[in-house]
């Protein structure tokens, strides 16, 4: 049946198949029975224990061999990174560690690894030289908490959406339009610049009359777009994939590729947008606390060692844990984007010139502002509203100033923006006014105005950045650790 498996023996291979995971021998109280375990071997000590990971969690089950029963050609090949198959019985523990081990009676290697080629040494290594092993990362205590924890805030966050009613919509990929007006896009094309003979000159590839979709396509900047076509039928829905930005931040918290949560939610306004918006980010915050276990504490000790290496300006102000549950804890604060212009304006750094970009009504806030707001301001998350018109996107609904849009950014300590979003306008006058002024022709976009057009409602949405909010929650610094295969400029690997 596998083939390719034959040169194993057939029984062993049989046994491994019916392997049970070391999460399930762990948390059992079950004793005195014989099973099979398999697995990649952390560290070997005194010819007799082997620490045996499998990934399915932070632990390692505590394997103990008869030494003089085994041959020796086999115990040499028991080393860091070596892939093993055991069967034996589960016994409490004799020794302090570990509540059970395993007695081994047969212990095959499936796969030899040469200790001195192997590039993780059974000692910490530092996270760039950890990105630097990308391929390999997955096989420290690190990388293995900070994925698993990935996958229980995506799981969390599908369950918190499917149990509220919103239908999981899958936006595409590819696009044609282009969602933020943003212009910072991938081109998706199949015609080749380098090909002999093919006219590549600007005006035709312009034209895209000759390429794969007969007009210009992209990478997708978000789903937003496509979502309120949905949520305007189907009343609530929700993307969740990958997004791309072509834009060159070589910083801590961007990527070319990252996956973005996107509800739209028809018949809803800002403050209930808001609400949503809190009410989600505290529920997956929930999740993570209670369903983290090993793999949240280790990455909270991990926090607190690492800042114990740092000057005392530069140490995160709590440990992980207690920061989520604070921001469980906590109302959000909700203040104005012109509130807010106050605050900075009247700030310490402000007066003492200290920051870098200007504080002006009507100017983006930088990082540099939002970090002032949320860390030394009000010392909580905040969500920011009512930005000026004309530095946010076209679809965003007029307020009656005249001046600002009803928009919203919530800022998280540590992260700055998490989540952007808005009520959208739906009044097909104002929105027509709007994109005739940021340059959008309505030709391209006829299919987005015509929700407007034909039974148009009041609706918002927003995004959540997939990566900022699993940083926030696994509290590592740089966003290229906690995406399995980090997008970036200068960086397309594996
Ligand atoms: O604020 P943004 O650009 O909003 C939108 O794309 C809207 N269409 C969302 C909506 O209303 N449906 O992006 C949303 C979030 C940001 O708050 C940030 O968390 C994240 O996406 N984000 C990035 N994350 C990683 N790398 C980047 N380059 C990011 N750009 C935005
Ligand atoms: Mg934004």
């Amino acid at each position: 049946m596998f083939p390719c498996f034959l040169y194993l023996r057939p029984q062993s291979f049989q046994t491994i198949m019916r392997r049970d995971k070391i999460k399930k021998i762990l948390d059992s109280e079950n004793r005195d029975y014989e099973t099979c375990v398999a697995g990649w071997v952390r560290t070997f000590r005194s010819n007799r224990f082997v620490a045996l990971n499998d990934g399915s969690c932070m632990r390692n089950l505590q394997l103990v061999l008869d030494f003089d029963a085994m041959d020796p050609t086999v115990l040499k090949r028991i080393t860091t990174g070596a892939c093993l198959s055991a069967t034996g019985k589960i016994i409490s523990s004799q020794g302090a560690g570990q509540t059970v081990e395993m007695v081994v009676g047969q212990l095959d290697i499936l796969g030899d690894c040469d200790a001195d080629d192997y590039p993780l040494q059974p000692k910490k290594h530092s996270l760039e030289f950890l990105r630097e092993k990308g391929h390999l990362r997955f096989r420290t205590n690190t990388f293995g908490a900070v994925f698993r924890m990935r996958h229980l805030v995506a799981y969390s966050i599908h369950h918190f959406f499917h149990e509220r009613g919103f239908i999981y919509l899958h936006s595409p990929i590819i696009t044609a339009s282009d969602a933020e007006g943003a212009g910072q896009m991938f081109r998706v094309t199949t015609l080749d610049p380098l090909a002999s003979g093919s006219d590549t000159s600007e005006k035709k590839v312009r034209g895209f009359e000759n390429d794969f979709f007969g007009k210009a396509s992209h990478l997708t900047v978000s789903g937003q777009l496509e979502g309120e076509l949905a949520a305007t039928a189907l009343g609530e829905v929700y993307t969740f994939g990958p997004t791309f930005r072509a834009e060159n931040s070589n910083t801590p918290r961007h990527l070319a590729e990252f996956w973005m949560v996107e509800p739209e939610i028809a018949f809803c306004d800002l403050q209930g947008n808001m609400d949503l918006a809190e009410e989600f980010l505290k529920c997956l915050i929930q999740q993570a606390i209670e369903k983290g276990g090993d793999d949240l504490q280790f990455l909270d000790q991990r926090q607190k060692e690492e800042d114990a290496q740092k000057p005392v300006a530069e140490r995160n102000p709590t440990g992980l844990i207690d920061k989520l549950k604070f921001c469980l804890e906590n109302k959000f604060e909700r203040v104005t984007y012109s509130e807010a212009i106050d605050i900075l304006k009247n700030s310490n750094p402000y007066k003492k010139k200290k920051f870098q970009y200007p504080v002006e009504w009507g100017v983006d806030l930088q990082s540099e502002h939002e970090r002032y707001l949320v860390e030394k301001h009000f010392l909580k998350p905040v969500i920011l509203t009512d930005y000026p018109r004309q530095i946010k996107a076209f679809y965003m609904r007029d307020n009656e100033d005249g001046k600002t849009v009803r928009a919203m950014d919530v800022l998280f300590p540590g992260i700055g923006e998490i989540i952007g979003g808005s009520q959208r306008e739906e009044r097909l006058e104002q929105l027509t006014i709007k994109m005739q002024e940021m340059n959008i022709p309505n030709s391209e976009m006829s299919w987005y105005l015509d929700t407007r057009k034909f039974g148009t409602c009041p609706h918002s949405g927003f995004g959540l950045g997939f990566e900022r909010c699993v940083q926030f929650i696994t509290g590592m610094s740089n966003i290229r650790d906690v995406i399995p295969f980090p997008r970036t400029p200068g960086n397309c690997d594996f």
